[in-house]
């Protein structure tokens, strides 16, 4: 156990809120269950940059099967507050037609972004859309949008490390903090 002293940089303090070990443990469980649904085909993990990149990075060399890779930038956010209008920053250049499609996300908020995508990849006919998602805010959530793989639920507060940033910063720290 570390210890639970809050994380000061650069005159920024952080409080620790979930260990890296917790999210090593969540991975691997989320790996084994998309590999049952997904049995002998070979899904392409989808990951929604940049926050998802470390979740991503983890989540693929837990899947104990073959997969694909690709990625996608969509951006709806500016500072802490969700603007709402999501804008895709780097499309897919796979095929998606018939291919079962796992969406990589780092936290779904009020689901705009992820309500966005799914509708956008519809239109490609890929055979199924799942959503592994790993942090998830219920407080906050606006649209309705189903979470296949889901691993936490956080508090409606903001948080960084793990991929997840505050204005570009923070997504080298290995755990969680919430930015206080
Ligand atoms: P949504 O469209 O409101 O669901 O926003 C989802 C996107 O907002 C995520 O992909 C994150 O990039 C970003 N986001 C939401 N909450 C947080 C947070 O607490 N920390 C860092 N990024 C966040
Ligand atoms: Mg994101």
């Amino acid at each position: 156990m570390k210890e639970e002293k809050p994380l000061s940089v650069h005159g920024d303090s952080f409080t620790l809120l979930i260990e890296k070990e917790k999210i090593k443990e969540k991975i691997e469980s989320i790996a084994e269950k998309i590999k049952k649904d997904a049995k002998e085909e070979n899904p392409l993990f989808l990951c929604v940059l940049k926050g998802a990149f470390i979740f991503m990075a983890d989540l693929v060399r837990a899947y104990p099967g073959h997969c694909e890779v690709s990625f996608i930038r969509l951006a709806s956010y500016q500072g802490t507050q969700s603007s709402g209008n999501v804008k895709t920053l780097l499309g897919i250049t796979d095929n998606l037609k018939g291919r079962f499609v796992v969406i990589v996300e780092d936290i779904v908020d009020t689901g705009k972004t992820m309500k966005y995508l799914i509708d956008e990849l519809k239109k490609q006919e890929p055979k199924c859309i799942k959503l592994a998602a790993l942090f998830t805010k219920p407080e906050n959530m606006q649209c309705k949008v189903h979470i296949d793989y889901p691993c936490f639920n956080i508090p409606n507060k903001f948080i960084v490390g793990y991929g997840l940033d505050f204005d570009g910063l923070y997504r080298n720290f290995p755990d969680i903090y919430t930015k206080d």
